[in-house]
Formats: C-alpha cells, structure tokens, sequence
C-alpha cells in the first residue's frame, strides 16, 4: 500500500521547479545588491514571545509554534522583520547607519491552502535601518519595482499601492474615533478593496458611527489617486509625508507604477508612516508584496529610536502571475560534455578528463556503469549534452579522442593533453 507522509501545504521543490524558483532567487539578489543591499539570514527557529509581541494578533494565529525539550515555547519564522529588530538592536551601536540588508528566508505560516497562499513560502525581504527621510521609503520601494521588472512584469501587469498609517490615524483620531473602533475600522478598510461597497456599508453601520463619522470614513474611501489627496482637506504630518513620497517616486521615474490607494493599512502591528502593498493587475490575489515603515520597533528591543523601513516579497504569488504572463522560462537541464568511454581501460581517462574540464568550469558527465556505446550517446542527447567525447583504445594510443558536436554531428580528434593544460 502507498502511504502519502507529505505535509499539507508544504512543497517538494522538483529540479524543475527549483529552476524557477532559482531564476526569481537571481534577479531578487541582483537587484538588491546593484542598490548597495547586504544579504544576511537569521535562525529558523525564534522564541514565540518574538512574535508574540512584535507582529501582533493576525501573525501569532498563523505561527507554527512548539515547545522545545527543554520546556522552551519557539516558533518557526512566519516573517523576517522581528528578527531584523532582533539582531540590529544587538549591532546597532557598532555599525554605521543606514544599515541596508536584503534576505530570502523560507518562511512557514499556519493559514489555509490556496491559491497564492501556501504553509511554506520563501520571501524576500528587503529593509533599511536607521534612516527616516522619505526617499528610504522609495528606495525600498524601486527595488521591488526593478527586481519584478527584471523579471519580465511591467506597469501593465503590477501595481504598487501606497498609503501612509498617520495619514489615516490623524484623520480618524481628529474625527474623535475612539482606539476601539479603529482597529475595527482599520480591519473594514482593509476588506474594501476585496468586496463590493454594500458590505463595507453594512460593516460600518454594525460599528454604530455617528452620521457624519460614517460620512468622513465613505469620503476617505472615494480618494482614488494622490490628486485627490492633495486637494482632500485634511492635513496632518502623514499626508504630507505622503504627497513627498509621490514627488520622489516622480522624481525616481517610478510613478506609473505607483498608485495612492486610501484602503492599504497593512495587517501587521509594526507599521507606523508608509505602508505598500503590490498587487498584479489582472487577478484578484493575495499582494505580490507588503511593506512599509516602523519606526517604533527597532525601539522596543534596543530603547533607542531606529526608524526603519523595508518590504516583504513572495515567491508564491509572483509564480503565478510569472506563469500566467508567459515569463517562465522552459526547464531544460544541460550539460557541456559527455564523456563516452568503449570499456572500462578507459575509465581512469574518463575520470581524470572530467575532474579537469570541471575544475575549469564545464559541466560534465559520464555513465556510471558500462554499458554500450550506442546507448551512452543516447543518454548524451537526453541529458542535452553540447559536445561528446569517445574513448576507446585506438584513441588513447595515438593521444587523441574523438570531439563529436552533438549539435552539427562534426567530429574532430582532439589531443589529450589539450583538456590536462
Ligand atoms: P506580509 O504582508 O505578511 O508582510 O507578507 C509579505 C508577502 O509575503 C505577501 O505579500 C505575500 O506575497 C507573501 N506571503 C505572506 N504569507 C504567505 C503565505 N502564507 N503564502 C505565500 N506567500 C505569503 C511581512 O511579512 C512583513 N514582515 C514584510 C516587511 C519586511 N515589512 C517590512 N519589512
């Protein structure tokens, strides 16, 4: 009987998908690394507090958590950005600011299988610490536009919303919503943009808001572009952060991929200023990323104040959307040389011919047991081999093998000694 021990929502990464996923890996590394980013990782396995106290209620139901042997409560990472903290506090003194780090960790989330959400993700994180000017934010944010635009997407196919969290939390506290109600609030305009506008009326009407609050939070809901906001009549400390974000993004060129968008307000505990999430046009689908600003956090471990801003990026939904675009390469495994030999006299040649070209960077292969020549040429072609190397006794004596282009079928004798220099 077959037994299935795989584990839900987890994956089996095949050589195939692996290649993809190895594509996205390049191009997010790349590209942060052409903005000056350091890569770094953290451990696996954190204290459950971290999350506990740091990513807030949403994160602490996701977690797989577990208690250790010695009687320890741990959790395995659902994010990077408590770890951030974590590890920059213990730094923060000794290394000049800002401090740029990027990451692809693999993180594990209890939430329900489905399409774009998986209990197993790797994401790239991409943060900046220790400095608070607006333009941190747009740097963060044209890393993610470039590392997908490098990726084959355009501003045809993906969207960068961006709101700022003490625009929205000026705007309601002078409006006198009590903190009850605005987390309340905060979790139905975060729904707005994923249902029709009959359930987000009735939401708000079971919040029991006085007429006019329900007014101001409906008139927050139509601003639809960053003009709106600059004529909208509220002004506080977040909305001009914010109209100085969008002159920036202009100024990065990156603003067709940039929109304002009043319902983005982020899940997670942490963010104070900026918040943005990425979205692929066409699909309604989880964000292709998340991030923004907390300024608070890096606070709470060190007791001192380390702005911070950075984002999140799966490989799930990006998979999918790069799938569905067409922009997935075909996986085709490859090699440069295969070295067939006529009978095992030839083996010592075949071994010390193969270690040589691969020490100079060739890939290279043979067949493990003898078999006949006929059938090691037709693994040759099926491990797509450019070139073929024929060893045979008549070769060796004269110190030369047969170099057979698998390509154009031209055979050449090549001396020995060419692949020992
Ligand atoms: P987040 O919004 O929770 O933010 O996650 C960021 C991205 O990770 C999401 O947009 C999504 O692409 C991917 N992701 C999250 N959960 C899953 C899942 N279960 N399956 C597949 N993909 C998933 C954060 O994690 C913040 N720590 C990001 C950040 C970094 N903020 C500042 N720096």
């Amino acid at each position: 009987m077959k037994v299935d021990l795989s584990v839900r929502g987890m994956r089996d990464y095949f050589p195939e998908i692996y290649y993809r996923l190895n594509r996205i890996f390049r191009v997010w590394r790349e590209t942060a690394l052409s903005y000056g980013f350091e890569e770094f990782d953290g451990p696996v396995i954190e204290t459950l507090d971290l999350y506990r106290i740091k990513s807030g209620e949403e994160i602490v139901k996701q977690l797989y958590n577990f208690t250790d042997k010695g009687g320890r409560e741990l959790a395995l990472r659902p994010e990077l950005t408590p770890t951030i903290a974590r590890m920059v506090s213990r730094i923060q003194n000794e290394v000049p600011k800002p401090i740029k780090w990027f990451s692809i960790p693999r993180c594990m989330r209890y939430e329900k299988p489905q399409k774009g959400r998986l209990r197993e993700f790797f994401q790239y994180n991409v943060d900046i610490i220790g400095e608070d000017e607006g333009i941190a934010d747009v740097e963060v944010i044209s890393v993610a536009v470039d590392s997908l635009c490098r990726l084959g997407l355009s501003e045809k196919d993906f969207v960068v919303r961006i709101n700022n969290r003490n625009f929205v939390s000026g705007y309601f506290s002078s409006l006198g919503f009590d903190k009850r109600i605005t987390g309340a609030l905060y979790k139905i305009i975060d729904n707005a943009a994923k249902v029709n506008s009959e359930t987000t009326s009735s939401a708000l009407e079971e919040l029991g808001l006085y007429r006019a609050q329900n007014e101001a939070v409906r008139k927050y809901l139509s601003l639809k572009s960053a003009g709106d906001l600059k004529t909208f009549e509220v002004t506080n400390s977040g909305k001009e952060a914010l109209l100085n974000v969008f002159s920036l993004l202009e100024a990065a060129e990156i603003n067709e991929f940039c929109a304002f968008d009043p319902t983005v307000v982020r899940g997670l505990d942490y963010y104070t200023g900026t918040v943005f999430e990425i979205f692929g046009r066409s699909e309604k689908m989880r964000a292709i990323c998340g991030g923004g600003r907390y300024n608070n956090l890096l606070k709470e471990f060190s007791g001192v104040d380390i702005p911070a801003c950075g984002f999140g990026m799966g490989d799930v939904v990006l998979g999918e959307i790069l799938a569905e675009k067409g922009l997935v390469p075909p996986y085709e495994k490859s090699i440069d040389y295969f070295i067939v030999r006529v009978t095992d006299n030839e083996l010592d040649l075949t071994l010390k011919i193969a270690r040589s070209l691969r020490n100079r960077g060739r890939r290279v292969e043979y067949n493990y047991k003898l078999i006949p020549v006929k059938k090691q040429m037709a693994r040759a072609s099926r491990v797509r081999s450019a070139k073929v190397l024929i060893l045979g006794a008549d070769e060796i004596s004269t110190g030369t093998v047969v170099e057979k282009d698998l390509a154009t079928g031209v055979e050449a004798e090549t001396p020995i000694k060419s692949f020992f220099e």
